[in-house]
């Protein structure tokens, strides 16, 4: 019967193209679909590219910042559900946000002080937290237009998104050339793939920033954590780490076992209150493996992330503070998304005893991160909560 409806209405929107919205039939069939998505105050175009698999699963990306502004995935029921924070228009993002979806670069996280020393030459970059160096600058990978280009998959369909950032931008050594390409496979799997190359040593840390919300609104308190990670990084007050690798067991950092995000977070201490930290993951880094998993209950919606890399910052939407209107009135307001980033571990390029950051030239950085989502008809098997 559904499959009737889904046929009567494509050949609805086919047959009678006047009555049916322009771009409707071609952005829900499988494959790439581009559009335009607004101009910068410079006049230069962004482009939008809607990724639809073939569950009806869509992934949209802008051009600006390489920025995921749009993901729907199905709840238990199958109804679809954008469970992604984010904006209506280019206009919002372009005046300032807290990196809502972008491709975060040079380097992701902090580097304290702005400034690390490398082959005997010391660095400064631009000091944009407070004290400290946060998401490759003033101008990071997330305020930038890549340029995109579809590519083949063999598993799902794919975009490449490309940026060359000059020598001596944000005060970064090198011309790097990054690449990310969005693949959404019809395993319901977002996975983004990185490459950079350079031409004189310098640190990369690329990461994501989605802020996911598996019920598509309200606060995040409720969704079920669970990390692989017995260790994570802990931080002075301006989120630097000390250096120290400290055991997370019977701490209030402990997702070892699942639990609610909000279960123990009115323990820590921290200002503004909630997660920022970064988790020091199980297995070898350089391999693929599971890392995290989050459970909305009453969705039904599971997220399970798998990476390469040695870490990922969990941020629990702590700075949002209901000053930001987002998609469809959406007003967001503290704790309303997570973040998991899977990196490098913070101020890397100052902590020699941290996995190296630093790319030189002839070699290619590669890393690859994967989003995989299911449902639950009821509460896992065997779970205890
Ligand atoms: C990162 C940081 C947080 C915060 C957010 C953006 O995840 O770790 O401290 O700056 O970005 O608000």
């Amino acid at each position: 019967m559904k499959q009737l409806l889904l046929t009567l209405g494509l050949l609805a929107s086919l047959s009678a193209p006047g009555l049916a919205p322009e771009g409707v039939a071609a952005t829900t069939a499988r494959g790439v679909h581009k559009a335009p998505y607004g101009k910068l105050p410079d006049g230069t175009a962004v482009d939008q590219y809607t990724l639809v698999n073939a569950n009806g699963l869509t992934a949209k990306i802008i051009t600006y910042g390489a920025l995921m502004t749009e993901f729907h995935v199905p709840d238990r029921y199958g109804t679809l559900g954008d469970v992604v924070l984010g904006f209506d228009n280019l206009d919002q993002y372009v005046k300032g946000h807290p990196y809502f979806g972008a491709t975060i670069g040079r380097v992701g996280n902090r580097i304290a002080k702005g400034k690390f020393t490398l082959d005997g030459k010391t660095y400064t970059l631009a000091c944009n937290d407070g004290p400290n160096h946060l998401h490759g600058g003033i101008r990071g990978f997330d305020k930038v237009v890549w340029t995109a280009q579809p590519v083949k998959a063999k598993d799902g369909v794919a975009v490449r998104f490309t940026y060359v950032s000059p020598d001596g931008e944000e005060g970064y050594p090198g011309t790097l050339t990054a690449t990310v390409v969005y693949t959404l496979t019809d395993a319901n799997e977002l996975r983004l793939d990185y490459t950079a190359k350079t031409d004189k040593a310098t640190p990369v840390n690329l990461t994501n920033h989605s802020y996911w919300n598996l019920a598509g609104e309200g606060d995040i308190l409720n969704h079920v954590l669970h990390f692989n990670a017995d260790d994570y990084t802990p931080v002075d007050d301006t989120l630097i780490p000390t250096g120290q690798i400290a055991p997370v067991k019977g701490t209030v950092m402990d997702f070892t076992q699942p639990k609610t995000i909000g279960s123990r977070l009115l323990e820590l201490n921290n200002s503004p209150r909630g997660y920022d930290h970064n988790y020091v993951l199980n297995g070898k880094a350089g391999k693929l493996r599971p890392a995290v998993s989050v459970y909305d209950r009453t969705s039904g919606r599971l997220l399970e992330i798998l990476t390469d890399q040695p870490g990922v910052q969990f941020y629990s939407g702590n700075f949002l503070d209901g000053t930001l209107k987002g998609k469809r009135g959406a007003v967001y307001h503290q704790y309303h998304g997570f973040c998991l980033e899977t990196q490098h571990y913070p101020d890397s390029a100052n902590q020699p005893a941290f996995p190296s950051t630093i790319l030189r030239p002839g070699k290619t950085y590669r890393t690859t991160t994967v989003h995989r989502f299911s449902v639950q008809s009821t509460r896992a098997p065997g779970a205890t909560w």
